[in-house]
């Protein structure tokens, strides 16, 4: 309980469909680096950044200079009606950072005006709102794009100006598809993206959009390879790919910078948002010049890309790659992966530990079979929280632990946390 019960007042003004964590909810009123602490002095090692936004840490002093420097300048809105210094510049950054030929960038204040501005340019593009999406998806909460949600628990309404046809996931737990290894997994899916567009779309379809590895979903991930086969069929009928890099880009998978890298492709649209403002509102589309320049009227964003958050967003960028923190995150999260398999994966109550980099998730089952228990997920959850660490929650059935904490996570932090985690899980399971 906080000193002024601020969960009373919280519920008597804010709306029950947006949750709360924690059986006793907390308030996070400083932090430094990865730790945060709470209104009653706790403190935790934050494995989760606020959802994988706060993807540099707490207080980095690179950040908050630039940011205070622009603040200095004393303007901090002035709309895009006006040149702006340091939206260029990021563009700049994030068009080079792309890996899309001739790119142009659009910013906008979220993931879902982000996908949502992706699905206008693809619709405007193609002259058609038939869509292709991916079962255990998410993608927003605007209109379009919980209309290529593909979770119910996410879909708060069924209304949809887009015409939606929906592909398998790469699920391994369950699904049609888990019963295969990877390769055959691969074909059944193109297999899959074939008789869709043979049964359920008509004359031209705008694009797939997808996650390189589903986050709100449970960190599930297809075969590496998926999206290139997949692209190879789309490019037979001229659909467009967007890739939606919201939780997986700027380097979080360790392996690559974008998670359509594991894949072998480019994409011809790319959605991005969560980490490049390291918590400030950023985020964005970007596409090659022909596509994105196709929206056949005035577009702007009142706030997106403003010289505030855009200040962040070039100094998270810089902070990036002058730490080389991808390699940080392949370093540590392997320490983190190897750790929690060695000491979980034995259990019967783990269907999985799975994920790439930073970007981590154990999923949890009712012994003997693959029927999931967000019972135990939720106490191995809160058994974390009471050792001092943040962690999140997600998957289809509320069933997987997911960790995406910030990617200068040091190697002892990597094993402090491990521990607690590895001790949460092995209690938790003992108490079922
Ligand atoms: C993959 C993905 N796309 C889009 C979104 C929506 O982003 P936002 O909450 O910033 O609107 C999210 C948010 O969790 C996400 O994980």
């Amino acid at each position: 309980m906080t000193s002024d019960d601020l969960l009373a007042r919280h519920r008597a003004v804010l709306p029950s469909w947006m949750p709360l964590y924690y059986d006793d909810p907390i308030e996070l009123v400083a932090g430094s680096g990865r730790r945060v602490t709470d209104a009653q002095g706790r403190s935790y090692l934050d494995f989760f950044g606020g959802v994988l936004t706060n993807m540099i840490g707490y207080d980095i002093p690179e950040i908050r200079e630039a940011v205070e420097r622009q603040l200095r300048t004393g303007v901090v809105h002035s709309s895009t009606l006006y040149l702006i210094r340091q939206q260029v510049e990021l563009a700049e950054k994030v068009a080079r950072l792309s890996g899309i030929p001739d790119a142009r960038v659009f910013f906008t204040n979220s993931g879902t005006e982000a996908n949502e501005a992706a699905l206008l340019v693809a619709t405007n593009f193609r002259r058609s709102h038939q869509i292709l999406a991916v079962r255990n998806s998410y993608h927003g909460r605007s209109y379009a794009a919980m209309g290529v949600t593909g979770n119910r628990n996410w879909t708060a309404s069924a209304l949809n100006p887009l015409q939606v046809a929906w592909l398998h996931s790469g699920e391994r737990v369950r699904g049609l598809l888990s019963r295969l290894d990877s390769a055959d997994r691969i074909d059944a899916a193109v297999e899959d993206l074939r008789e869709v567009l043979a049964t359920q779309t008509a004359g031209d379809v705008a694009c797939l959009i997808a996650e390189p590895i589903q986050g709100v979903g449970g960190f599930v991930a297809p075969p590496d390879g998926l999206f290139a086969a997949w692209k190879k069929v789309l490019d037979e009928h001229g659909i467009l790919l967007v890739s939606d890099e919201v939780q997986t880009g700027w380097g979080r998978t360790g392996e690559h910078f974008w998670g359509y890298q594991a894949h072998g492709v480019t994409p011809d649209l790319l959605t991005f948002a969560k980490g490049v403002g390291n918590g400030f509102a950023l985020a964005g589309v970007v596409g090659r010049a022909e596509v994105l320049e196709s929206v056949p009227a005035i577009s702007f964003s009142t706030f997106g890309g403003n010289p505030v958050s855009a200040a962040a967003g070039n100094a998270v960028l810089d902070y990036l790659r002058d730490h080389d923190l991808q390699a940080n995150a392949a370093r540590v999260g392997a320490i983190l992966a190897d750790g929690l398999r060695a000491a979980v994966s034995d259990l019967d109550q783990v269907a999985e530990v799975r994920g790439k980099g930073l970007m981590l998730a154990v999923e949890f089952v009712r012994p003997g079979g693959s029927e999931p228990d967000p019972a135990l997920t939720g106490r191995v959850f809160e058994a974390c929280r009471a050792g001092g660490l943040l962690v999140g929650k997600g998957g289809l059935y509320g069933n997987v632990v997911r960790m995406g904490p910030p990617l200068t996570l040091t190697e002892e932090e990597a094993r402090e946390g491990l521990a607690i985690l590895v001790d949460a899980i092995r209690t938790s399971v003992v108490a079922a």
